[in-house]
């Protein structure tokens, strides 16, 4: 079992030695000529609670540096957004900074778009009301309500999600989420959809984020080994490895 555990880990290190060798070969031949604007995509993150667009700085830099577009928003009364959570008592409100940035996307333009941890339902709200701006969207060991798997189920479902992820926030009620988030097949629905598991999250454990997989199934699921609830944080460049794959054969 530890020797298998320990082969994938250099299994592991070889791909990534590989992805960077290939991505620092990207980095020269754009030097020479300009990288096609079809193969660059955007990616819009989007934190948990808690956090900020802070959350993702390592991240950023290593999409930015394979050449596509990144932009990490902060909900309101997160990260450097100065609200504070008792102006923002409906969850619309919450998730606002991110309507108004999806809103501002020229109207061919399509986002990959990034939620993690409670992250996840603002991503789902983007999905409903600007499904053809989106051309995948990534659950990160996120909230994933869904149309067969609706808000106020989820949230009751496990006490860490409802109380540990809002503890800053306004306790919203349940009829405010669940007015904010319908969520059909026609809009959210049609957006391809990966979750990537994290499998040592004590946050949104790991028998919670197959829960929502079952009732939700996404097109996709990746799981990243030995990560904690930060992943963004603790296994970026793996992370990363799976943005790069998305960004391949999602458009
Ligand atoms: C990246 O996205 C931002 C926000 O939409 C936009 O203003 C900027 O021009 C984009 N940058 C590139 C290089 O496309
Ligand atoms: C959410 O789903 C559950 C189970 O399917 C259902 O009983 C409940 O009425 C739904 N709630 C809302 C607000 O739609």
């Amino acid at each position: 079992m530890s020797i298998y555990a320990c082969q994938k880990e250099k299994m592991m290190f070889l791909i990534l030695c590989f992805v960077l060798l290939f991505l620092v070969q990207v980095g020269y031949a754009k030097g020479s000529e300009k990288q096609s604007p079809k193969l660059s995509k955007h990616f819009v993150l989007v934190h948990g609670s808690c956090h900020g667009a802070w959350s993702w700085y390592k991240l950023m830099a290593l999409i930015r540096s394979s050449g596509h577009n990144v932009t990490a928003i902060d909900l309101a009364a997160s990260g450097i957004n100065n609200q504070q959570p008792r102006d923002i008592p409906s969850i619309s409100q919450y998730f606002k900074p991110l309507m108004n940035f999806m809103t501002s996307l020229p109207p061919n333009k399509k986002v990959v778009i990034v939620g993690h941890s409670l992250g996840g339902l603002a991503i789902a709200r983007a999905m409903e009301t600007f499904p053809e701006k989106i051309s995948a969207s990534v659950f990160i060991s996120a909230a994933m309500p869904g149309p067969t798997l609706n808000v106020s189920t989820l949230m009751k479902v496990d006490l860490a999600l409802a109380t540990t992820l809002m503890r800053p926030l306004y306790l919203y009620t349940d009829e405010d989420m669940s007015k904010e988030l319908k969520l059909s097949h026609k809009n959210y629905g049609s957006v391809s959809r990966v979750f990537i598991l994290s499998n040592e999250d004590k946050v949104v454990t790991r028998d919670l984020q197959e829960w929502m997989i079952e009732r939700n199934p996404p097109d996709e699921v990746e799981v990243i080994e030995g990560s904690d609830h930060m992943v963004m944080m603790s296994k970026p460049v793996e992370l990363f490895v799976h943005f790069l794959h998305i960004a391949k054969k999602y458009y």
